[in-house]
Order: structure tokens, then C-alpha cells, then sequence
């Protein structure tokens, strides 16, 4: 497809989205709506994309480039909604270079690649300048209704809005996506009036344009008509999100990983997880994760672009943001990994442990009531329970560290910037205000005094 153009419509107000946001930002399984049908064009390999864009058209932008910062994408401006034809329209410059056209509404999630592959061959085969895909649905509800001839050719569109009784019955619809010869498209579509129920420039026009000059519209009936689920309302968005999710868990399973009750394991679009990996009940992998091979995420863990070695034991309930775990590291329950935090190799992170924009190195443990911050912790150091880094003066955060072979007793405060030696000790209860050399042992505690009899004297 080098010599094809996608256009993307993505201009519409989303009225019955019932919000400002525009439609095409709506987030479906973690990625905005506009983003999944140029993900499918890119992948069934056309050169270059083009989103019309209108309502909140900067944040739209903004969105499209954050997701595919290297793709040919450029945009086009559709300053007044009045129609699919007239979004079309407002593409005809950036079209203009390429022969062929593929037409996408921004509102179809499901659209794959392979039924952008098998409209191709269906332009190609039938000789046409314009063909589309059709879909037979059990409920026809606000789709345009096909209308083909007594010989089975695609005659018309009908909007739901303009259909008789008669075509209202008509259960094969228009899915809202075509491919047309670029040149003859845009002559046609300068043609489109606005005589109907909506008053709008439809796009669907073209159809009864073309056959009435005698010329053969070609049709692809998709093979599975789950694909044709556009989200016009918040009900369509949770039933199209519902069935993503479910193949973004088939595909994982497809990985040869074991999920337990996959309708209750919520995976965004785009993470990926290694063979031999296991997934419990209630787990949430979310937009940008990576899960390596032979890992265990267990029950109720909310991982956000989260990039987990191989090999690693997530355990229950634990919130992994923006971090890396490397192999064979053990994390949880209950463990809090905020932004910018890292876990070497072979390293435990456990209950009740805040981590955030941290280093702890290969084989070091801080299994218990912490909170690691702004820290670089080298390797097999030993973090005693609660511990806490003191990182912040109420101005600036502070930097620890905490150098390999180093022990930290229970109860340690380390006030930052601070530094602790390699194989150096920290007693139980000590308030760190100063560095501590390498192999020392720093203690600030008061020693005790017992008082005999104070029970009794009381
Ligand atoms: C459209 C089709 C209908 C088809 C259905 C399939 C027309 C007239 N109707 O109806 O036959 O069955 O899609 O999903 O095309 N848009 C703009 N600018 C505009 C208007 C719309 O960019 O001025 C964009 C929208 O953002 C949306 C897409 O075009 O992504 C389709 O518009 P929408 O309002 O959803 O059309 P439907 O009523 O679903
Ligand atoms: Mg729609």
C-alpha cells in the first residue's frame, strides 16, 4: 500500500459522548480511541496518514504524536463539523500526492489490519475506483444501511435517519471504511449536497453517485462483524473496550501465558508478557508494561508502564508505576514502586515499602515498612524495617546513598543528602545526620537507663 493514504476522520464533536473531551481521546483499554485505527492502517502498511482533526484539534494532535512519535502523520483541519464528506474534504491537499485513498472514521476501534489487507484485494479485483467494507449485523441500530440491487451489487447508503420502514429492516451496514481512487473521490465528494434529514455533507453519497453512473462499487463483507463496533455512546464504549480487552487477554494467552480468570485480569492495549508467565485474578497491566518470562504477578497488582524482568515475583496488591524490575526480583505484598524506581537483579522490595525515583541494587532487601526516596542504594545492601529516607527539607528533595555491602539497622532515619558507606553499619534506631566512612558503624542513639523499682515508686 506505498501508494495509499489513510485519512482518519476525526473532527466530530462526539455529541452523544455527553462530554468536552473530544471523542477520538476517549481512552479504550488504556489507548485513545483516534489511535487504534491508525495503528491498524500503519500495520496493513500504507505510507502515509492523515487525521482530520476539528473540535479541540491541538489536544488531539498532541495525543496522535505522543503515540506514534516516528510515523508519517500529518493532519488536517476541519474548522466546522458539517459532515463526513466535508471532514474528507478538508483532506484534499495532503491526499492530493497519493493514487489511492483509505477512508477510515476515527470511531472504530476494532478495525484489524487484515480487513484493510482484504478491502485492498477487493479495489484491486473488481476494477473499481471505490469499494467498502459491509458488515451483516443481527441489529443494524444507527448504522447506514446497504442497499444492494436484485443482482447483489451495492446500490446506495442509507442513514438510519433517512431510511424507510423498509431499509430500516436492512441488516447488512456500512462500517466506515473504504478505499477510493484519490482524484475521482475528490470530484465526487465536491459534489455532495446536504439534502437530508441531518442537513450534513455525508460521505455515503458518493455511493448512489457512482452506481448511478453505471460504475461498480466493490464490497468486503467482514468475516467477523465484531469488527464493525464503532462508539458513538459511553454504553458502546464499554461494550467495544470489553471485547478489546478480552482479545488483548487471548493474545497474551497466545504468548503462552497461564491468566486465572481472564475476565477479571485487566490488560491494556500494547503490553506485552513472556512465556510461561502467570497472571492470578484481579490484576490490572496497563498502558507501556512489559512482563518478561516465567514471572508471577499475583492477585490485585495494578502495573503502569512498568518493564518487569524475568523470572519475577510480583506479590499480592502491589502499585508498580513507571519502574523497572530486573530479573529474579522479589516485590511485595503490599509494595508501593512509584515513579523512577529501580530494582536490580535478585533484589526484595517487601511489605509496606514506598519506593520512589530509587535505584536499590543487584541482591539488596528492604523488606519491610520503608520508604526509599531519591535514593541510589548499591548492591546486597540490607535495609532494616523502617527505614526512611528523610529526601525532603520542605524546598528541595535530597539525594541518599547507601553504598554496597552496607547495613541498615530497624528504625533508621536517614536524612538526606547523606551518604553511607560501603560495607558500612548503621545501628537500630540511628537518626543518620552525617556521612558514615566505609566499614564504620554509625550510631546516634542515647544509652539506655534503666530506673530499678520506678513501678513500684510510682
Ligand atoms: C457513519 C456513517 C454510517 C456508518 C457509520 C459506521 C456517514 C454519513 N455515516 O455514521 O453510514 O454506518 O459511520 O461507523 O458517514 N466526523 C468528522 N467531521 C464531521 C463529522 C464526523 O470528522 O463533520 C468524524 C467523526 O469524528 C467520526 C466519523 O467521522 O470519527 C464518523 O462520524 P459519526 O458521527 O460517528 O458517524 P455515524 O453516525 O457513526
Ligand atoms: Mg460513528
Amino acid at each position: 500500500m506505498k501508494d495509499t493514504i489513510a485519512i482518519i476522520l476525526a473532527a466530530g464533536l462526539g455529541t452523544r459522548m455527553k462530554s468536552s473531551l473530544p471523542k477520538g481521546l476517549f481512552r479504550v483499554a488504556g489507548l485513545p480511541l483516534v489511535c487504534y485505527p491508525i495503528k491498524a492502517a500503519l500495520e496493513a502498511g500504507v505510507s502515509h496518514v492523515t487525521v482530520v482533526v476539528g473540535h479541540q484539534a491541538e489536544l488531539v494532535k498532541a495525543e496522535v504524536t505522543k503515540y506514534f512519535p516516528t510515523a508519517q502523520i500529518d493532519f488536517a483541519m476541519q474548522e466546522q463539523q458539517l459532515g463526513t464528506a466535508h471532514a474528507t474534504l478538508c483532506a484534499a491537499e495532503n491526499a492530493a500526492p497519493f493514487k489511492k485513498a483509505l477512508l477510515m472514521n476515527g470511531d472504530l476501534p476494532l478495525i484489524s489490519a487484515n480487513t484493510i489487507k482484504a478491502l485492498g484485494e477487493v479495489y484491486d479485483q473488481t476494477g473499481t475506483t471505490f469499494a467498502l467494507v459491509t458488515s451483516r449485523v443481527a441489529d443494524p441500530g444507527g448504522f447506514g444501511r446497504i442497499e444492494r440491487s436484485p443482482d447483489g451489487e451495492v446500490q446506495q447508503i442509507v442513514e438510519k435517519r433517512d431510511a424507510t420502514q423498509e431499509q430500516l429492516a436492512i441488516n447488512e451496514v456500512n462500517v466506515g471504511l473504504y478505499m477510493a481512487e484519490t482524484a475521482s473521490l475528490y470530484a465526487d465528494l465536491a459534489k455532495v449536497g446536504t439534502s437530508n434529514q441531518a442537513a450534513e455533507f455525508y460521505f455515503t453519497d458518493i455511493v448512489k453517485m457512482r452506481t448511478s453512473k453505471g460504475e461498480k462499487v466493490g464490497a468486503y463483507v467482514l468475516g467477523d462483524a465484531s469488527e464493525a463496533g464503532q462508539i458513538n455512546n459511553r454504553a458502546e464504549l464499554s461494550e467495544v473496550e470489553a471485547q478489546i480487552l478480552r482479545s488483548n487477554a487471548a493474545m497474551i494467552m497466545n504468548l503462552g501465558v497461564t491468566i486465572h480468570l481472564p475476565e477479571t485480569v485487566y490488560i491494556e492495549t500494547g503490553c506485552l508478557v513472556g512465556s510461561n508467565s502467570e497472571i492470578e485474578p484481579g490484576v490490572s497491566i496497563k498502558a507501556g508494561t512489559v512482563i518478561g518470562s516465567n514471572c508471577l504477578i499475583s492477585r490485585g497488582s495494578v502495573l503502569t508502564n512498568a518493564r518487569i524482568g524475568d523470572g519475577v515475583t510480583i506479590k499480592p496488591y502491589c502499585v508498580i508505576t513507571d519502574s523497572e524490575i530486573k530479573d529474579f526480583a522479589i516485590i511485595g505484598p503490599f509494595a508501593h514502586l512509584r515513579p523512577q524506581s529501580v530494582v536490580g537483579n535478585h533484589g526484595h522490595v517487601g511489605n509496606f515499602v514506598e519506593m520512589k525515583k530509587s535505584n536499590l541494587g543487584e541482591g539488596s532487601k528492604v523488606n519491610h515498612l520503608s520508604y526509599i526516596g531519591d535514593a541510589q542504594v548499591g548492591e546486597k545492601v540490607n535495609i532494616g524495617a523502617g527505614t526512611i529516607t528523610c529526601n525532603y527539607d520542605g524546598i528541595n528533595k535530597n539525594i541518599t546513598v547507601i553504598e554496597s555491602g552496607a547495613f541498615i539497622g530497624s528504625d533508621t532515619q536517614l536524612v538526606a543528602p547523606v551518604k553511607v558507606g560501603k560495607n558500612s553499619y548503621v545501628g537500630a534506631g540511628t537518626t543518620v545526620t552525617e556521612d558514615v566512612p566505609d566499614g564504620a558503624l554509625a550510631l546516634s542513639r542515647v544509652k539506655q537507663v534503666n530506673i530499678e523499682n520506678y513501678a513500684k515508686k510510682k
